[in-house]
């Protein structure tokens, strides 16, 4: 996984159909998803559960590019091999599942994977200032975690702040909740480059008709990208 900041776009299969992720994840791909992000919850650090690694191992054969997976779980380290088993390539833990967030980076690392750090909508980008050097991925929630389709919180000042912290350091700036072609252009603008969508990207289309995940995409992209030109 080579570093760069074009935006990506990154699919949550939390807004697709639970019966069918491997089929959605081979659609989603083909109408030009950029990386797949799996939303994993215990219904203890986030008042929902959805599933866990053996599922992340299941889903793994059906995506040929980025395994994203969001641990909104506490405690993290205890799984952290399970998912470098199930083969996730970026495993991204909350700042506010422990007190040890040094440890948990350096230890999935150690794992083999990418490093992700989330940060809630009430926790400062100062949070992560003295783990920028031992993470490959902060992401801004930009709703409270637990659930798709809410309404967007504006982090914008956030993501600045981050985007200035990180400096030259290869380090993704990833935005997760509310995401949608509306939403996509001011957080780009504000320095976000991995863009989280479930909800925008799922709706009107299904396994059988996936042309509007496509579509879907093109208008996100293309949205984030035209603050640029
Ligand atoms: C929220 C999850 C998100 C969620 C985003 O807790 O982490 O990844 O799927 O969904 P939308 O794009 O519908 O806000
Ligand atoms: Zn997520």
């Amino acid at each position: 996984m080579s570093f760069d900041r074009s935006i990506k776009i990154a699919p949550s299969i939390l807004a697709s159909d639970f019966a069918n992720f491997g089929a959605e994840c081979t659609a989603v791909e083909a109408e030009g998803a950029d990386w797949i992000h799996v939303d994993v919850m215990d219904g203890h650090f986030v008042p929902n559960i959805t599933f866990g690694p053996s599922t992340c191992a299941a889903i793994r054969p059906h995506i040929k590019g980025v395994m994203d997976v969001h641990l909104m779980i506490a405690p993290v380290d205890p799984y952290i091999d399970a998912f470098a088993e199930a083969g996730a390539d970026v495993l991204t833990a909350h700042i506010e599942a422990g007190p040890h967030i040094h440890r948990t980076l350096q230890a999935i690392r150690a794992a083999g994977m990418k490093a992700g750090v989330a940060l809630n909508p009430g926790t400062p980008a100062e949070a992560v200032a003295e783990v920028l050097d031992i993470a490959d991925l902060v992401c801004v929630m930009t709703v409270n975690p637990g659930f798709g389709g809410q309404r967007f919180i504006d982090m914008r000042d956030k993501i600045r702040a981050l985007r200035a912290l990180i400096g030259d350091r290869p380090v993704h700036i990833e935005i997760d909740g509310g995401v949608d072609p509306m939403t996509a252009p001011l957080v780009a603008e504000a320095g976000a480059n991995v863009l989280v969508a479930g909800s925008a990207v799922f709706k009107d289309g299904s396994v059988q008709n996936s042309s509007p995940y496509g579509a879907n995409i093109k208008a996100i992209r293309a949205a984030a990208e035209g603050v640029w030109t």
